[in-house]
């Protein structure tokens, strides 16, 4: 999500001059003697705009041996500060992807807190790499990889970061593409090659470019774009967000990202720079949408359709329930409720936690009065819940634009950001049926998980081909994701972590015999996830694998749980 960066590792091989080549077919990594020697890389850093980057962890300036000329202070006051660590090529937003457990248990980190007497190490953060500004330094970084890969039918490794851990990568190697950070609005967008009659009212983005940054851009044209729903805005628009569907506060009115993608361009592992759309490379345009991020090529821009700024209506719910019954029976009838509200336009965000449950639904172009008597329902059913002991306020409040509830938004947020915090998540795609039916088995599961609904599907999302783009066609069917997760504070042991993993597990094997043909979202879940290729990608995971092999004959990218990642070990160093 927030980290905007690639990590590719190589497998050099013979082909380095004087490095031995790697027999086991293994990928290389930091420290191996296949590893490129200075000159290599410097010969790498001949043929970019920037000079290459080290990056370290977030923490490191906090222990002066690392860092002498860091400030800690700094470190300290913007920790949970999204936008901040994307800035910084090592961070990730969940520090636990920054750090490394070794199989015997030892965790290489480098912890805030200084006083739990660690040592800070480099973790899972990678050494050295690219500080992409244009298309051409990423080609030089993938041709860099491809020279030598083509005495050897290429071995590389591509891995970022984002809850499943898919940006970081030890000892690897990092195009960074934070900096690519243009954006243009164009009125009359031509896709390249539709005919003259096709045109949108478009944004393009680079792909470093962050959703608050785009919505400001927009909302200057008077535009608003369907985009990440995140409190300070660091998902970045032109990255893995569409690449693994891109969900809304706008879907159920718009569709998801991958619906309003109109191009993109991308380099491949070929090292061809491609501009991709329904007209030229459509199959690849297809995959690229939904398909899953560091998979198919690294994206360079994406083009999206924008849309008038509308006003909209907030429906603003906040209850304290103390007993976990009626807490349960809360989410329960919400969920049962949520059909209707996403056919009638309302998106929304419920969140469980502790004795607090909140619900946050907008709906745009909808009149106050008409707002009033689409939630009367769910109004009613909290009020009926009053007399178990709950308290309730609820408030429904018109805004002028879209970009203007946005903002309260991130100002009702602002000091519960989640970055910074060692944690992992899983998540489930609940279609009407499951609602409908199954709501109260639901409705248990995220009351122990203290969990999350993404009401951000149906609508808009449904009426779209499932086949119209290579996303998991289980978003066609559904009406709400529902997420939970598990955390830990940091400097815990390597067994006090997989204690949390099994709870994990646990919810994920619940959700599982509850809802086995439902799938997860590809960008909020876990490596834990049970028959992941159907759970990702449904039966689109075929004819995926096909365009990903066409694309990257090279092999080229991997990430956790990505399309093809079955031919990689565990570690995704090897390939079976
Ligand atoms: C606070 C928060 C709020 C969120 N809110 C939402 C939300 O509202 N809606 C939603 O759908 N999701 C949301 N997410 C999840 C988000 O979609 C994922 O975390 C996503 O992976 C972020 O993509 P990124 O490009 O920002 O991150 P990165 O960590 O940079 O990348 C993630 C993945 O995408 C790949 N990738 C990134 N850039 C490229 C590129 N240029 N070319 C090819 N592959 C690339 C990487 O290989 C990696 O596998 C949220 C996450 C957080 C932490
Ligand atoms: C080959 O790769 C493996 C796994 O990454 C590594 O352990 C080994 O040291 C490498 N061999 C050489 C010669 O670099
Ligand atoms: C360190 O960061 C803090 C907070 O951002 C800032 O106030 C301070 O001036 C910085 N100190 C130095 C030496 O740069
Ligand atoms: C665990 O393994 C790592 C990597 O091999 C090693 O550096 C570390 O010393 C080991 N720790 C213990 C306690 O054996
Ligand atoms: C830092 O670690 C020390 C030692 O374990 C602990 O006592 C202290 O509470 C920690 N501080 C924070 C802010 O977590
Ligand atoms: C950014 O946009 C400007 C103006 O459209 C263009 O000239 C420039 O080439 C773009 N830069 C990149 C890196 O795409
Ligand atoms: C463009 O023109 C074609 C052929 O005249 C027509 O079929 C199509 O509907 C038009 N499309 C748009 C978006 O106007
Ligand atoms: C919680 O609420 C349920 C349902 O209203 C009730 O049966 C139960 O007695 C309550 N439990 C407590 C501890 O109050
Ligand atoms: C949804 O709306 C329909 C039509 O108004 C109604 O018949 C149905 O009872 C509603 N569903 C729920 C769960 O309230
Ligand atoms: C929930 O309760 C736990 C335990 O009392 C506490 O540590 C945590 O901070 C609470 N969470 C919130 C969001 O209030
Ligand atoms: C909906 O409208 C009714 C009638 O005007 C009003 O009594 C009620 O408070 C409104 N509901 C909300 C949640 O504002
Ligand atoms: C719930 O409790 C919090 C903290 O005690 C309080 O600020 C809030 O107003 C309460 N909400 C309701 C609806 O009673």
């Amino acid at each position: 999500m927030l980290v905007i960066f690639f990590t590719l590792s190589f497998f050099a091989l013979g082909s380095f001059a004087g490095a031995p080549s790697n027999s086991s077919g293994c990928l290389c990594t930091y420290e191996n003697p296949c590893w490129p020697t200075p000159d290599q890389f410097a010969e790498l850093e001949s043929q970019v705009s920037q000079p290459l980057i080290y990056p370290v962890p977030t923490a490191s300036a906090c222990y002066p041996a690392n860092d002498p000329s860091g400030n800690c202070t700094q470190v300290m006051e913007r920790w949970t500060d999204g936008n901040w660590r994307s800035s910084i090529p090592g961070s990730m937003a969940e520090p636990n992807f920054e750090s490394f457990v070794f199989k015997n248990g030892t965790i290489s980190a480098c912890y805030l807190n200084t006083s739990l007497g660690a040592p800070c190490e480099q973790g899972s953060v990678p050494v050295i790499g690219v500080d992409a500004r244009t298309p051409q330094d990423i080609q030089a970084a993938v041709n860099f990889a491809l020279r030598y890969s083509l005495k050897l039918v290429g071995h590389w490794r591509i891995i970022r970061h984002d809850y499943l851990g898919r940006s970081t990568g030890r000892g690897a190697f990092v195009v960074w593409t934070h900096k690519m950070k243009n954006i243009t609005y164009d009125a009359e967008f031509a896709p390249e090659g539709a005919p003259a009659n096709e045109t949108y009212q478009a944004m393009t983005v680079g792909s470093g470019v962050q959703w608050h940054e785009a919505y400001d851009v927009a909302n200057q044209n008077g535009r608003m774009m369907v985009g990440a729903q995140d409190p300070d805005g660091s998902v970045g628009a032109g990255g893995g967000w569409f690449q693994g569907g891109g969900h809304s506060s706008l879907s159920p009115s718009y569709g998801l990202g991958v619906d309003n993608v109109v191009q993109l361009t991308v380099v491949t592992s070929t090292g061809a720079h491609l501009t991709v759309n329904n007209y030229q490379y459509p199959d690849l345009f297809w995959a690229l949408r939904g398909g899953g991020g560091g998979t198919y090529g690294i994206v360079t821009s994406v083009t999206y359709r924008t849309y008038q700024q509308l006003p909209v209506v907030l429906y603003f719910m906040q209850a304290n329930v103390t007993n976990t019954t009626v807490m349960k029976e809360l989410i329960g009838g919400m969920l049962r409720l949520q059909p209707n509200l996403t056919d009638d336009g309302w998106s929304g965000y419920g969140f469980f936690v502790n004795t607090s449950a909140t619900f946050i639904g907008m709906n745009p172009g909808i009149s106050t009065a008409a707002a009033n008597a689409s939630t009367q329902p769910l109004t009613d059913y909290w009020l009926s819940l009053e007399s178990k002991g709950i308290s309730l306020e609820i408030e429904i409040s018109p805004f002028d634009t879209w970009y203007a509830w946005h903002t309260w938004f991130q100002q009702l947020f602002s000091t519960t950001g989640e970055d910074g915090t060692n944690m992992m998540v899983t998540s489930r795609l609940l279609s009407r049926d499951i609602l409908t039916n199954q709501y109260a088995d639901v409705a248990e599961i995220l009351s122990d998980c203290q969990g999350e609904v993404n009401m951000v599907a149906g609508g808009k999302v449904a009426q779209i081909s499932p086949d119209s783009a290579g996303l998991n066609p289980a978003w066609r069917n559904a009406i709400v994701e529902t997420v939970c997760g598990v955390f830990w504070a940091e400097g815990a042991t390597a067994e006090e972590i997989s204690g949390q993993i099994d709870q994990l597990k646990v919810w994920i094997k619940d959700m599982y015999a509850l809802t086995p043909q439902a799938g997860a979202y590809f960008n909020e879940a876990s490596l834990f996830e049970i028959d992941w290729q159907y759970t990702f990608f449904g039966s689109h995971y075929g004819k995926l694998k096909e365009i990903k092999d066409k694309y990257d004959p090279y092999r080229l990218f991997v990430v956790a749980e990505g399309v093809g990642s079955e031919e990689w070990n565990e570690e995704l160093t090897c390939r079976w």
